[in-house]
């Protein structure tokens, strides 16, 4: 099967992580990250028999959520500004280990993830393939895949545009089921400037 040509992470070259500006952002996305990270934990039915990997983990609102939910949780990011403002924000030490990397090159073993997800950041990937094949490498079988994304408009500009539109995400989708996921499904959730995509697989 191919893949649709269609860019889905076109904000791969967004400056703004690192440094004070991504300190500053990691605040602001400490509380704009909660409706998704709730969503998370419920889209992928975490539960205390699950280790959650968190791509692009920001400042950790859903890993924090999942660990809420008894779960054990890897945050990954390149950007060590966020992670200082992910460890600074998290009180249950023992259960989130931070770790910096990406997406294309997660620092994990083979087959030790229950769950892996990507929330707002896939647009942001430097390359799409390699981290859709790192997911698959880092997922045990069963395990389950789930990305999410902003619903944006064919020719947003601004924040507006730090999302998918209806064919990126379906194109995502395409590239996860292109990459041996399975049950690849996408839906949306919520409705107006919250409405988000959800992009859900499982590892066989
Ligand atoms: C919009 S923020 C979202 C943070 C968090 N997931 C949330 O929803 O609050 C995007 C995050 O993706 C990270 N990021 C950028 N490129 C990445 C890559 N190639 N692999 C993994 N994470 C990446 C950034 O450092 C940033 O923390």
């Amino acid at each position: 099967m191919t893949a649709p040509d269609i860019a889905v992470n076109h904000h791969a070259d967004h400056p703004g992580f690192a440094g004070v500006t991504g300190t500053f952002f990691g605040l602001v996305m400490l509380i704009a990250g909660r409706r998704k990270a709730r969503l998370a934990v419920d889209v992928a039915a975490v539960s205390e028999a699950d280790h959650v990997v968190d791509i692009g983990c920001g400042p950790g609102t859903a890993a924090r959520e999942a660990a809420r939910r008894g779960a054990r949780v890897t945050g990954v990011d390149p950007s060590p500004a966020m992670l200082r403002v992910a460890r600074a924000f998290t009180r249950k030490k023992d259960s989130i280990t931070w770790l910096e990397g990406t997406a294309e090159s997660l620092p994990l073993p083979d087959g030790t993830a229950t769950v892996v997800w990507s929330l707002a950041t896939v647009h942001h990937w430097q390359d799409v393939d390699k981290g859709v094949a790192e997911i698959r490498r880092v997922l045990a079988p069963g395990g389950r895949m789930l990305a999410i994304e902003r619903v944006s408009r064919p020719g947003a500009t601004g924040l507006a545009s730090h999302g998918w539109t209806e064919a990126q995400a379906k194109a995502f989708a395409a590239l996860c089921r292109n990459a041996g996921l399975a049950d690849v499904r996408v839906s949306t959730h919520g409705s107006g400037r919250r409405a988000v995509w959800t992009v859900a697989g499982l590892r066989q």
